[in-house]
This record gives structure tokens, sequence and C-alpha cells, in this order.
């Protein structure tokens, strides 16, 4: 089926979308999606659709025919799509190409996917290199981290409008840009769906729509495929490598911060050479902030990347695939590291990678990534002796079962949170971690626990003050704020 026509949905009276998205919320529509969506997980993506279907086909709800229509490609009868829409919605929104009729039946056009509470149309995936993404789980991811709140945002490369929804609540006004003029019309859909009226979209390449604007958060998630030869699309990729278009993005970025502002990217860089976000921003006033992924190996990068172009299922998948990886072998790289850049005004001169445990970056919070930011702050000048510090949330200390005789050890580690790396740690050190963690700060600790393990009081900091800060940069630990 062809992409639905762009003139067509944005004569969809906002009235009707309003109408829809009310319709949408009173039926629970967000959590309904959400349990349907943990249908299936144990399987491949592309074979978890029918298995959902036969599900939501044996129900009689209107929350189940609207998510068979509108999120998983099912086709109604035409009675059960005016029985879940009304008659006059699903009038409009077929005038509208966001449905159509075929052999007699209702199907959708644009594909709804859900975040928490934000809805979001997109074209379906199976429409090609203009397709306009909905939301995904890097959206997710960004939508989770890049939070904040104050009278100006930024959603750069907004696509369908999901980050600036989702940031609508928390400032007076968002600007969300793209440079397909497609993502504008999805975007403004969307916008009509939630009723939002404060979120301003326009058309152009990066900065350029709101170039003199001073933002207080920008968020953004450029294209970062690397493009093959015949690439056609123009806003799908990167560049040939594909870290050009968010190198430009984040050697731009400063200029449009506000003072205190923060950009939160999600990026993908490919290496070598070695990340070197210092020389790409160029900008002591800010601190740069790295939060590294481990590296995606070329094969699944190329797996991935073919993916986003054509469907899986589709014939030219595999020789997609193949080329994808040729082209980073010819380029001499040996991985992709996915990363969350965060740029901070409060912070000049604080240069900072931060290794992720897992590449789950759908698991970190803002919270969490404030705690990061303020961790490497203090580890690079703050005063640590004066510093109150608390395990961080999720921390858990498993005792390990070690050979006979051998001095007892202790595992230190939380579940699902990529900021704490899993660290063994000897008596000594877990009698001092567990102090630093309820002392009013870190000095008192150390005089405490120092002479437990034969430290003298005048060495203490010297010689305990390096495993506290290992602890504060492995996440264990985090500033108490
Ligand atoms: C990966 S999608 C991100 C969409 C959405 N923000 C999200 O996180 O789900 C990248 C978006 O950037 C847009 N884009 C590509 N090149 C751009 C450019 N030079 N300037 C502005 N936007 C661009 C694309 O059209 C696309 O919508």
């Amino acid at each position: 089926m062809s992409i639905a026509s762009a003139a067509a949905l944005s004569a969809i009276p906002d009235a009707v979308l309003g109408e829809l998205g009310a319709r949408l919320r009173a039926t629970g529509f967000s959590t309904a999606l959400a349990d349907a969506l943990k249908i299936g997980r144990g399987v491949a993506i592309e074979l978890r659709r029918p298995i959902r279907l036969r599900r939501l086909r044996a129900r009689d709800d209107s929350a189940a025919r609207l998510l068979r229509l509108l999120c998983f490609g099912d086709a109604l009868e035409e009675r059960d799509a005016a029985a879940a829409l009304g008659a006059s919605t699903l009038r409009a929104l077929l005038d509208g190409d966001l449905l159509a009729q075929v052999e007699g039946k209702v199907v959708a056009r644009l594909v709804l996917t859900a975040a928490d509470e934000i809805l979001c149309f997109g074209d379906p995936f199976e429409a090609g290199s203009e397709a306009i993404m909905a939301i995904g789980v890097t959206t997710r991811a960004l939508a989770k981290v890049g939070r904040g709140h104050g009278r100006l945002a930024l959603d750069l490369g907004c696509g369908g409008g999901a980050l600036a929804l989702a940031l609508a609540p928390h400032f007076e006004r968002v600007i969300a840009t793209d440079l397909a003029p497609r993502a504008a019309v999805i975007a403004r859909l969307n916008l009509a769906l939630a009723q939002v009226d404060n979120v301003e979209v326009r058309i152009g390449d990066r900065f350029a729509p709101a170039a003199d604007e001073r933002f207080d958060l920008v968020v953004c998630q450029p294209p970062f495929l690397s493009a093959l030869p015949d690439a056609s699309s123009k806003t799908l990729h990167g560049g040939t490598r594909g870290d050009e278009l968010p190198r430009a993005i984040l050697a731009e970025l400063p200029r449009h911060l506000a003072a205190g502002g923060r950009a939160v990217v999600l990026t993908q860089w490919p290496v070598p050479p070695p990340i070197d976000v210092g020389s790409v921003i160029g900008d002591p006033s800010l601190g740069v902030f790295l939060l590294e992924a481990p590296p995606l190996s070329l094969d699944e990068q190329a797996a991935v990347y073919a993916s986003a172009e054509v469907p899986v299922t589709d014939d030219a998948y595999p020789a997609r695939a193949r080329a994808h990886r040729e082209q980073a072998h010819r380029l001499g790289l040996t991985a992709v590291i996915q990363t969350v850049v965060v740029l901070d005004r409060r912070f000049p001169g604080v240069v900072a990678r931060v290794p992720l445990a897992s590449g789950r970056v759908i698991d970190l919070t803002a919270e969490r990534v404030e705690d990061a930011v303020q961790a490497r702050v203090l580890l690079a000048g703050g005063e640590l002796a004066r510093a109150r510090l608390r395990l961080s949330p999720g921390v858990r200390f498993a005792s390990l079962v070690g050979a006979r005789g051998a001095p007892p050890q202790w595992a230190a580690f939380a579940e699902k949170d990529p900021l704490v790396e899993r660290t063994f740690l000897n008596a000594a050190t877990l009698d001092l971690l567990r102090a630093v963690a309820s002392a009013k700060d870190v000095a008192t600790a150390i005089t405490t626990v120092g002479p437990r393990h034969g430290v003298p009081a005048a060495r203490g900091l010297e010689l305990l003050g390096p495993v506290v800060a290992a602890a504060l940069e492995k996440g264990i630990l985090r500033v108490d704020r």
C-alpha cells in the first residue's frame, strides 16, 4: 500500500483528532496497548503480530478493536470500526487518508504507538525510506532521560513529535523541528490528538528553523544510520559513516543553549577514531557527559541498519545487511557505540565519559543521569571529604561463595541499572561503603571505619578517599541531592 497522503492528513480537522484522542484515552488505550505488547515477547518482533491479534480478536470491546485497527494493522468490518470510533470520526478519518477501505474492510494507513500516556501516529515501517518514525525504543529512552522544565524546549528532528509531546506539560513553549515536511504534518496531527497547544512545529535543517532562540532544554535523536551509496532518503541517514550529521548538530548546539540549559542527544558513534566530543563541541562553557553503552559489533549494526531500511521479511534484506557490513569494513570501523550525550551549562569545563554496564539505555532515568552528572562534577574537582553520599537506588551487596579459607568477598550490583557497574568488594570496602552511605559526610565515615581496618586516622582520606571515589564512579554511590 502507498504512503498516506500528507495533503489529506493535513486536512483532517483538529476537532476530529481531538475527539479521537479523547475516545482513545477514555478506553484506557495506553494501558491496553502496553498489555498487548507484553504478548509474544519471547519471539522475534516480526513474529509477534499473529499471536497478539489472536488474543485481541477474541475480545469484544472498543479498546481491543482500536488496538487491532490502529496499532496492529488489522482490518475491521466497517460496523465494528464505526462502533469503536463513532460514525462521523470514521468518515472524517477515511476522508483524511488516515484510514482506508480495502476489500470492504477498514484499515489504518498510519500506525499508533505509545510511551506511557503519549500517543503518537507514525508511518508503518513498510512505508519506505520517507516513513516518519512513530515511537521506538530509543524514543522511549530519550523521553525518560531528556526531561526538564522551564520556559522553552526544542525537539530537534521531531519525527511524529513524541518528545515534544512529552515535554509540553513541563515547558511554557516547545518548538519541534524536522527537515522532512511530512514529519511536520504527522507531528501536528499528534499534537491535535493530544489537544496540546503550546508546541510549535517548524520545518528546516538542523537549527535553522530556530536560529535565534535559546533553549532551556534540547532533545534530539538525530539520524545515525550509515548511508549506502544508493541511499535515496534525505532524512534517514547521518552520513556515510553515520556520525556526520550528529557531529554537525553537536557542534552547533552550544549556541542554542540558554544559561543553565541542558541538551540530551541520543546517537551512535562509529569507531575509530575514538569519540572526542570535547573537540566536536569546542565550547568550554559547557559540561559534556558521554554515557556510552558497550560497543555494538559491526555484524549487529549491519543487521539493525538494514532493518531500518527494509523489513527483515523483505527479499532485499540479506543483501542490504551484507552491504552495510561490507561498507563498515571498507570504512575501517571496528564497532559502534550508542551514546547519550549530555551537555550542561551548569558545569563548565567538566568533560567525562560514563561507561554504561549494559546497552539498555531504556533502563536509564533522568534522575539517575543527573546522579551520574553530579558524581562526575564532584570527581572533577569537588571536595569529596565534605560530600554526603548515599547508595544508589537498587544497589545490593551479595556475599559470594569463595574457596575454603579465602577472604570473604561481596559483589555490589543493581539489577537493570546501566549506571551501576557490578563490582567485587572485600570486607573492609563493604564496611567503608556502608558507613559512607549513612554518614553526614565522607570524612566522618572514613574517620569511623579507617581505624577498624588498620588505617591511621591521619592517612584516612589519602588511603580510603580513592576507594570511595571509585564507588562513586562505578555508580554504587551517588551524591545526596
Ligand atoms: C531518528 S528520527 C527521531 C524522531 C523522534 N525525535 C524520535 O526520537 O522518535 C530522526 C528525525 O530527524 C529528522 N532529520 C533528519 N535530518 C535532519 C536535519 N538535517 N535537520 C532536522 N531534522 C532532520 C528526520 O526526518 C527524523 O524525523
